[in-house]
């Protein structure tokens, strides 16, 4: 992870994102328009990129006025799983997250996908709900959520 930087994503990473995607994911894929137009959205999309191109990226969605944000995408490059890619940008995506002043991250996670519950729970996030049929080929999705740490600023603004 040393050289590894998260950044937000750029036009220019659109080639290596949507390789990406085909190379995580069997269905339920992100178009390269749907990348587009998240790369554009500033700040929702994430990548970690080292020397040699782009290594994953997180995707993050909200909602103006809501309390929490959604996880809706996380990918690593096969060649660099197991070295803290992962892990380092869902932190980098809780901190911009909690900094907007949402309270909570939530996601769904393909039941059987040991690797990334594993990532999850690791992190503090809990399992509060399950959706049967929830994936192309019929898999059931977890629901997680992590509760966020608010900035020092915004915590005693509630009472
Ligand atoms: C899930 C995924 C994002 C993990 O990324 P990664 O960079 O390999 O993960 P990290 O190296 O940051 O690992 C962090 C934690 O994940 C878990 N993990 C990683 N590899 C694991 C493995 N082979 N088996 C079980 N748990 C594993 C561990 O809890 C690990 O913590 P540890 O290092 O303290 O043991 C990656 O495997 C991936 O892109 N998978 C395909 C797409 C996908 O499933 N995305 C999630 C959709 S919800």
């Amino acid at each position: 992870m040393r050289s590894t930087a998260i950044r937000p994503a750029r036009a220019s990473d659109l080639d290596a994102l949507e390789a990406l995607e085909r190379e995580a994911f069997i269905g339920d894929r992100l178009s390269r328009r749907a990348l587009k137009n998240f790369i554009a959205a500033r700040d929702r999309l994430l990548v970690a990129a080292d020397r040699e191109g782009v290594a994953g990226y997180a995707l993050v969605t909200w909602r103006k006025g809501g309390r929490r944000a959604r996880l809706y995408s996380l990918a690593v490059s096969r060649r660099k799983f197991g070295r803290g890619v992962g892990r380092a940008l869902l932190a980098a995506v809780h901190r911009r997250v909690a900094a907007r002043g949402y309270e909570a991250l939530r996601l769904e996670v393909r039941e059987d996908n040991k690797r990334a519950i594993a990532l999850y729970e690791g992190l503090g996030y809990r399992r509060f709900g399950r959706y049967e049929d929830y994936y192309e080929d019929g898999a059931a999705a977890l629901r997680l959520e992590k509760p966020l740490i608010r900035p020092a600023s915004r915590k005693n603004s509630r009472k």
